[in-house]
């Protein structure tokens, strides 16, 4: 393979110094990370809106536009918006779409409460069969009640015909936020699973399958998250000249549909080589919402996914400029080729975003990427080092390096360090000129 013209560049970046963070994280706890709409739905690995803010707070200043191109549950759209910048966010996933999308509107809380009340006594009343709203799911009456099966379609059916608009994303959001709870899988579980130990606790009776109070708590719950949105967004009117717009612009971070240098600092938490399955996570809402008709194709696009074919990898060699790669690379062919291509894959795909966020980002501009290590069939992968590495060849010089000892979290990445210390990495990558669009 050809040596890059910026491989000094890469291998310098392979030590890292860091700043430790972890006493200026560890203080927020409980409603300080859930505040506003922060927490109105479920997501694997967000993260606390503190750090962002941290991002925000240094790098960026009112008026600046930002960018998230894994924005998730749109945590960084959330924070902008609060510190008066204008937000663009981009995230495969319909899920975190909507989310995202239900997060950073405020709502007027007064018609949505009346809304509200209207939508639940329409549902409570409804004494039809309503069959025809229950979507089609692989192994249906694994994952549901008959009952339950019958009682979502009716909310389901109250919902859809609805006026298309905020107010119904709204309220798909609550209805989404209670399927997973009214399903038989076990709710500690990360992907759903109906386990023996949930088992007996439906037997015990000790599981509640009452779903229109669900439903309703649901709601109100997340009214009390509007109205503190829409009280913020009033805070937000005043202090800021300029009114901060939050779009999401698009589903892939490889094509992102922004201008050349149009966006003043870039935010992300990106996904991790074969770790976190975004798609089988929020399976069964998604399969509600119609978002899906099966999970191959999305978890095909979704940057990281252990999916591949033998094909692709069939002439591939397992190498890289990359030396912590090259590393990581040899010991998973051990194991097996597929898993190395994998893991190579990722990156690869990782580097073509550094590409787009090069493209867009103006001169000097920086992108943040908070990210730590994982484990990938029991071989530790440095995914900070080797980041930083092709975020070189991409463009990118690393500026600073911060890391803190990860308190709260939602995550289920398998880490590399037995003693429990979990730590991740800000990494402050600034745009130093234009990628060169290498092989890794
Ligand atoms: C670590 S999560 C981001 C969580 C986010 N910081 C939050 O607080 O909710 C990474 C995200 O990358 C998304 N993703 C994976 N592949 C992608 C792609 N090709 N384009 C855009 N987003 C992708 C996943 O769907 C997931 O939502």
């Amino acid at each position: 393979m050809r040596p890059s013209s910026n491989g000094d560049a890469a291998e310098h970046q392979e030590s890292i110094e860091a700043q430790d963070l972890s006493a200026e994280f560890r203080k927020y706890i409980g409603r300080q990370v859930s505040y506003a709409t922060h927490g109105i739905h479920r997501y694997p690995a967000k993260f606390i809106p503190q750090i962002p803010r941290f991002c925000l707070k240094s790098l960026s200043e009112a008026g600046d536009v930002v960018l998230d191109p894994f924005m998730g549950s749109g945590t960084t759209l959330l924070e902008s918006y609060i510190m008066g910048r204008s937000c663009y966010g981009i995230d495969i996933h319909p899920l975190a779409r909507l989310i995202a999308k239900v997060k950073t509107t405020p709502l007027e809380p007064g018609p949505l409460e009346r809304e509200a009340e209207e939508l639940i006594r329409k549902i409570r009343e409804d004494d039809e069969v309503n069959d025809a709203w229950i979507p089609e799911i692989p192994n249906r009456d694994h994952w549901f009640r008959p009952k339950v099966l019958q009682e979502l379609g009716t909310i389901k059916k109250h919902i859809w015909e609805m006026r298309p608009g905020p107010q119904q994303d709204f309220f798909k959001i609550c209805f989404s936020s209670v399927i997973r709870r009214l399903s038989n899988s076990d709710s500690d579980s990360l992907i759903p699973e109906v386990t023996s130990f949930r088992r007996k606790l439906d037997q015990q009776g000790k599981t509640s399958f009452d779903v229109f109070a669900k439903f309703d708590n649901s709601v109100r719950s997340r009214l009390v998250d509007v109205r503190d949105l829409w009280k913020i967004s009033r805070d937000v009117m005043d202090r800021y000249r300029e009114r901060p717009r939050v779009d999401i612009i698009g589903r892939d971070a490889r094509d992102i549909d922004l201008e050349d240098s149009s966006v003043d600092l870039a935010v992300t938490s990106p996904p991790y080589a074969s770790a976190v399955h975004y798609v089988s996570v929020h399976k069964l809402e998604m399969f509600w919402l119609d978002m899906i008709k099966g999970t191959a194709d999305l978890d095909a696009e979704i940057i990281g996914s252990a999916r591949a074919y033998s094909s692709e990898y069939r002439d591939w060699h397992p190498k890289s400029r990359i030396r912590s790669l090259n590393e990581v690379l040899g010991q998973l062919t051990e194991k097996d080729r597929k898993s190395a291509y994998v893991v190579w894959k990722y990156f690869d795909q990782m580097r073509m975003n550094f590409n787009e966020v090069n493209r867009v980002l103006a001169r000097g501009s920086s992108y943040c990427m908070i990210v730590g290590e994982n484990t990938f069939r029991r071989v530790r992968i440095p995914t900070y080092r080797i980041l930083a590495q092709v975020a070189a060849d991409s463009g990118f010089e690393l500026k600073t390096t911060y890391m803190y000892d990860v308190i709260n979290r939602h995550l289920d990445i398998p880490r590399w360090n037995d003693s429990r210390i979990e730590r991740d990495y800000i990494l402050v990558l600034r745009r130093r000129k234009s990628a060169q669009n290498e092989a890794l």
